[in-house]
């Protein structure tokens, strides 16, 4: 089927945010102990963080990474995780029925990130604590040596400098029946208020993120959003969302097609919040932290409740497949085409647990198949996102009606003249004749560097320790830049990145 696309550079959506291309390092499972740390293995660096795991998340291009929560945070005592490890107590995690060993903490995670130049982003428990607790962490992280004790305590657990955390979350899906601590939009809306507050004048510099719905499919979807921002409106700068997709009953077209509810979510809530924005008389716009998404299968996971007691290991480490990579590509291509709204988002989670990376205990780490689009996206799409007017035939879905089958997303970087095409053909039978019309861009000539595609004649392709390298990028052939326009080939199901110059 054929597909026309045209572009002006006149015509922008806004600008890529670098703190779309996050990620998330929960305690659970084996994304934290096995996972970034694991002091036994031959890579460990002196504090006991895998060399090879860090280099596959600078090769990820992630720019910053939400911790420690998750559900873990809802009872999380912070102080259990700074000073001696030798004099760290051993704690229920009552989100994963874990046994947590607090080795690793906040001046431990800080330290991995700017070892890696990522920005930590900070969570606080506003389920079993509240405004002291998130206080007291944000002064322990972020105040000068000298200045209280507090910060002294941090300084004499061997961090004089400051943490210099910029971003916090205000708990974590306080929505959520399965949260501890759950609230009422009013109770969290109420709580969050109050923190936010308090640590503004702890730190007038950061950055605070307020609970927005776990999944719109949740009953008080939308109704949270309002309530707990006409609490929190003038004291945070973002509300956050989360979604996580699988495919339903076996209808893989509807879930080939995910980013339409995530398209869906980001407006509704946009919406939502510039609707609070009007009753307040407000010309201050809320900005969207998409801070956990990813493909979940969680239909094979037993649940929170279901699990016994248990020292720590593996949970939901979900192996993915080449359908899954187009749909993380086609999520993250969502999420750059609101880059207006969209400024932080963090893919769930980075190492193991529904990760894109994996790792074998004493062994290699090695890269799955969503690692691909995330990398390449994270690289090449940075600059200013272009409005796209795409003609093509929909594809009937069950869950999000009739859909494009194809999607382009395309973003320009004035400076340099570079125009990185981003495509997914969603469709699982008929390949996709892409013609893109570069006629706008006149003085720039564009040339064609690479077409790479994600995409196989085995959809359900994996890889794995013993053959990580299975799924890959691709180079694509037949590509052509002529006279002005772009024209390819997009087999069925299958993710594209093609960058012109
Ligand atoms: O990422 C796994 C879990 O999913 C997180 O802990 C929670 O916030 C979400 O429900």
């Amino acid at each position: 089927y054929d597909v026309h696309v045209g572009l002006d550079p006149a015509f922008s959506v806004g600008t890529v945010d670098p703190r779309i291309y996050g990620s998330f390092v929960e305690h659970m499972g084996r994304c934290v102990y096995g996972g970034i740390f694991e002091p036994d293995h031959p890579t460990a660096d002196e504090h006991g963080f895998r060399k090879d795991v860090a280099e596959l998340v600078r090769e990820l291009g992630v720019t910053n990474v939400r911790y420690p929560g998750g559900n873990f945070v809802s009872n999380y005592r912070w102080e259990d995780g700074v000073g001696p490890v030798q004099d760290r107590p051993k704690r229920l995690d009552l989100a994963w029925r874990s046994i947590e060993p607090n080795t690793v903490g906040v001046d431990e995670f800080a330290h991995w990130t700017r070892g890696l130049d990522l920005d930590p982003v900070m969570a606080v428990n506003l389920g079993t604590r509240g405004v002291r607790a998130a206080v007291d962490l944000l002064e322990y992280c972020n105040l000068p040596a000298g200045s209280t004790s507090l910060a002294d305590r941090r300084a004499a657990n061997g961090r004089r400098e400051p943490h210099g955390i910029r971003t916090w979350c205000l708990g974590n899906e306080m929505d959520g029946p399965w949260q501890i601590g759950h609230k009422t939009a009013d109770e969290y809306g109420r709580l969050a208020a109050e923190t936010a507050r308090a640590m503004r004048r702890t730190d007038p510099d950061i950055e605070l993120v307020v609970c927005g719905s776990s999944n719109s499919g949740m009953p008080t979807f939308g109704s949270w959003e309002r309530t707990v921002l006409e609490h929190t409106y003038d004291l945070v700068d973002h509300i956050s969302l989360h979604a996580y997709y699988e495919p339903v009953a076996g209808d893989i077209d509807s879930f080939l097609t995910s980013s339409e509810n995530m398209r869906g979510m980001i407006s509704a809530v946009t919406a939502t919040a510039d609707h609070v924005a009007a009753v307040k008389r407000s010309r201050k716009r809320i900005t969207v932290s998409f801070d956990e998404w990813n493909v979940w299968y969680q239909s094979r996971f037993p649940g929170e409740a279901g699990l016994a007691i248990r020292p720590g290991g593996p949970l939901i480490e979900d192996v993915y497949d080449v359908t899954d990579a187009v749909v993380v590509g086609d999520l993250l291509m969502a999420l750059l085409d609101n880059a207006d709204r969209v400024a932080i988002a963090n893919q769930a989670q980075l190492v193991n647990v529904i990760a894109p990376i994996r790792t074998e205990p004493g062994n290699s780490a090695w890269r799955q198949t969503i690692f691909h689009p995330f990398a390449l996206t994270a690289k090449y799409a940075r600059g200013t996102v272009l409005q796209t007017q795409v003609r093509g035939p929909l594809l009937a879905t069950g869950q999000h009606g009739d859909v494009p089958a194809t999607r382009v997303s395309a973003v320009h970087d004035p400076a340099t003249g570079g125009l990185t095409l981003l495509a997914t053909n969603r469709d699982r039978h008929r390949p996709a004749a892409l013609n893109v019309s570069l006629r706008a861009f006149a003085g720039e000539g564009h040339r064609l560097v690479e077409h790479l595609t994600l995409g196989d004649s085995d959809p359900g392709a994996t890889n794995s320790a013993d053959r990580p390298d299975r799924v890959t990028p691709r180079p694509v052939d037949g590509t052509t830049v002529r006279d002005g326009q772009l024209e390819a080939t997009l087999p069925p199901t299958s993710w594209h990145l093609i960058r012109l110059h």
